[in-house]
């Protein structure tokens, strides 16, 4: 039986950690897909350095996996090797650089999303795609739109990190193993973020009898700028805990575990009805299996979380009105 196969496109910072973490635990081969960068006397192709090194990484820990470097064009030159992909993570992007409006952005981004997502279609029009490039809400449906794969096979990662932030958070708080920690953020990937108290707890015990009402908000507030906290380290965004929960996710539904984990995905009919969201990507708990997402859970939400929901809910779609308002899908 052959290994499944995991492509990822853009093997920059997310990407190559998606990579390692894929190898690492021997859950599937992996082809990475990045630009060449030039020089004024050389082209670098740095995606195959990447591969072969990893690959070697993986050897001296004496796991078997097929890692391989693919050079692409901003065009979509060179991506045949996609054909025989299961999973397709999307880590392609540009961030935000001074004196770029958020809709030079967009647009940067969109663009590649529309060439990586063509692309998919042309050569591994069965795959399963996981959206990890931001504005992730935007780009996810953007995606989803231009591959016109069914929903359940176009997903966006922020959730699982988001989580995994507030549970460290909480963890640190109380002293307590993140094992034993439940806890849910939803919503889009951004400010407005939702982490959902009243379905968060440890061992069962909610957290508002474990921690100070005034501590807790701290906490969520610490949760909802943690992308931010790091960037202000580092001045550049986060990489590890992004690598890992994209790998989680890949590994969901390789492993068809019907794991149900908070992702981006698209809303409507009941499921629309209930969040009061149609027509958008946005983080809500979902089963993940070997079909992508497999069930969205409709998690109670009380009437402030709700209030909050809905903020979020309103500044995914003004990204997702911004891109069609633009023309760019
Ligand atoms: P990075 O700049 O290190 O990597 C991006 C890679 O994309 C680069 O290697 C670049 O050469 C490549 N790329 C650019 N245009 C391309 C094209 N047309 N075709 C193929 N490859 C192309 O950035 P990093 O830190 O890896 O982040 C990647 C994206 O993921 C960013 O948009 C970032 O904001 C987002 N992100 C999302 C998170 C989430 O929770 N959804 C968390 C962390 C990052
Ligand atoms: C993060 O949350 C910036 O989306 C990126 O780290």
């Amino acid at each position: 039986m052959s290994r499944p196969v995991v492509s990822i496109v853009g093997a920059g910072n997310v990407g190559e950690h998606v990579a390692n973490i894929i190898a690492i635990n021997e859950l599937a081969d992996v082809r990475m897909f990045d630009l060449a960068r030039k020089t004024e006397d050389k082209v670098f192709e740095i995606v195959k350095g990447k591969a072969l090194d990893i690959k070697q990484m993986a050897t001296s820990l004496g796991k078997d996996v097929n890692v391989e470097g693919f050079t692409v064009t901003p065009e979509g030159d060179g991506y045949e090797p996609l054909e025989g992909s299961d999973i397709i993570v999307v880590t392609a992007g540009f961030p935000r650089r001074p004196g770029m409006s958020r809709d030079d952005l967009l647009s940067k981004n969109v663009g590649i999303i529309r060439t990586v997502s063509e692309r998919i279609k042309q050569f591994a029009p069965n795959a399963i795609v996981i959206v990890v490039s931001n504005p992730v809400d935007v780009m996810a449906y953007a995606a989803f739109k231009i591959t016109g794969f069914p929903k359940n096979r176009v997903i966006g990662m922020a959730g699982v990190l988001d989580t995994a932030r507030f549970k460290t958070f909480l963890s640190q708080e109380l002293n307590v193993s993140v094992k034993s920690i439940n806890a849910y953020v939803l919503g889009g990937h951004g400010d407005e973020m939702v982490p959902v108290l009243t379905v968060s707890n440890v061992a069962g015990i909610p957290l508002k009898d474990l921690i100070p009402e005034d501590r807790l908000n701290e906490i969520v507030e610490r949760t909802k700028f943690g992308g931010g906290e790091i960037v202000n380290y580092m001045g550049t965004s986060a990489y590890h805990a992004p690598g890992s929960s994209t790998a989680y996710m890949v590994e969901a539904i390789l492993k068809d575990k019907k794991e149900v984990l908070p992702c981006s995905v698209y809303l409507e009919g009941e499921d629309a009805q209930y969040y009061e969201a149609d027509d958008i990507y946005i983080g809500v708990p979902v089963k993940l299996g070997k079909n992508g997402v497999e069930e969205v859970e409709k998690i109670p939400l009380n009437e402030a979380e709700r209030e909050n929901w809905r903020k979020s809910v309103q500044s995914v779609k003004a990204g997702i009105n911004r891109i069609k308002e633009l023309g760019l899908i």
